[in-house]
């Protein structure tokens, strides 16, 4: 099967930076929504991370032909079954700021210790083929939820997310080594694998 270009479902361009940067070696176009012309807005309504990424991937595959790539994700606490989830960025509503979403989360958990504050992010990527499959993969990070905001790294939760296997916290890794560990990094390198089976198809 012909894997020459592919959309990535995202208006994100840090996304897109590391899209490209780990898809690089499959030697296909890859272009956003914008690059491919493209605006619609998907209703994310599913129930679980792979179906929200998997109805987004549909959807724009269904308006552009071709092999479309949609990701969801977010947090989940352990001892709050398993919230923010895929409401993460919903938490709180859309507008309140993350350093009140993070606080909430840590006063939340107040008297929990070590692994009573686990925690993990988690990133679903779906690809929607023009053929009709729709293929998942899913990458996480796991780690707790700390004490107080740290770092002045990575974006949303990450300030409050600590990685006991590396001694820091999540808004501390640079920018390469995030894109290494994290549950984005993993999945879409797993999407990658999933693509070159693709190519090799007759
Ligand atoms: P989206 O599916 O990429 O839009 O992410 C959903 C939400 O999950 C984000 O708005 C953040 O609240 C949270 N999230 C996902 N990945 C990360 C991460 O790597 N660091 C911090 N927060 C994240």
């Amino acid at each position: 099967m012909k894997v020459n270009k592919i959309i990535f479902a995202t208006g994100n361009e840090g996304k897109m930076r590391e899209v490209r940067m780990i898809l690089e070696d499959l030697g296909a176009e890859i272009l956003s929504l914008k690059e491919a012309g493209i605006h619609v807005d998907v209703e994310e309504n599913g129930t679980t991370f792979e179906e929200n990424a998997r109805i987004k991937a549909t959807e724009i595959m269904k308006c552009s032909g071709e092999i479309v790539l949609a990701d969801d994700s977010g947090l989940e606490v352990d001892a709050l079954d398993k919230e923010p989830g895929i409401y993460s960025a919903r938490y709180m509503g859309y507008e309140t700021s993350y350093h009140i979403k993070n606080q909430n989360l840590v006063d939340r958990l107040e008297g929990k210790k070590g692994s009573e504050r686990s925690a993990r992010f988690v990133c679903a990527i779906a690809a929607a083929l023009p053929d009709g499959r729709v293929l998942t993969t899913r990458g996480t990070m796991e780690g707790e939820i700390g004490y107080e905001e740290k770092g002045e790294n990575g974006f949303g939760y990450d300030p409050i997310f600590y990685l006991p296997d590396y001694g820091c916290y999540s808004g501390e890794l640079s920018l390469e080594i995030k894109n290494e560990l994290s549950h984005r990094g993993k999945a879409l390198r797993l999407m990658k694998e999933e693509l070159r089976k693709l190519k090799e198809e007759p």
